[in-house]
């Protein structure tokens, strides 16, 4: 954090939250705006990678790298909807690596 903050020339801070439990996201941006003021932007990159071909795809395994993605980008929607008036920007990462890439990158879910 302190080399991104030297080179951003900005305040840079960790803040620990589960992006698929609401309350805790809730805290998190609670705690963001108090310290910083209204959140203008956000940046959502929370993923999990767990490389599998196809056919041993299993439905835990599905749950597990779409549930950031998925339930993450909805919950930040919502709360960012309540708590974010001022919000400019939402930029949701993801990869095209599922579609054209390697084998065992079936799970490297947009
Ligand atoms: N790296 C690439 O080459 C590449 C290419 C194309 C697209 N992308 C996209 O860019 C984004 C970031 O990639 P990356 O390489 O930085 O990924 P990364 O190094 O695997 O980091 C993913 C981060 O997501 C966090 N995370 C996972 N589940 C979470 C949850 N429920 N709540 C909060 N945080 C959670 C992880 O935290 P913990 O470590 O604490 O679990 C980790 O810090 C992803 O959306 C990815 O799809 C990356």
């Amino acid at each position: 954090m302190k080399r991104l903050q030297g080179q951003t020339g900005g305040l840079c801070e960790y803040m620990p939250a589960d992006v698929c439990d609401m309350e805790s996201l809730r805290r998190a941006i609670v705690a963001i705006q108090w310290r910083f003021g209204n959140v203008m932007h956000i940046v959502h990159t929370a993923a999990v990678i767990e490389d599998a071909v196809v056919h041993n795809v299993t439905f835990s395994l599905l749950e597990r790298v779409l549930k950031p993605k998925v339930m993450g980008s909805w919950n930040l929607h919502l709360l960012s909807e309540q708590l974010c008036p001022q919000l400019k920007s939402f930029v949701c990462l993801g990869s095209a690596a599922c579609v054209p890439t390697l084998i065992k990158h079936t799970l490297h879910l947009t």
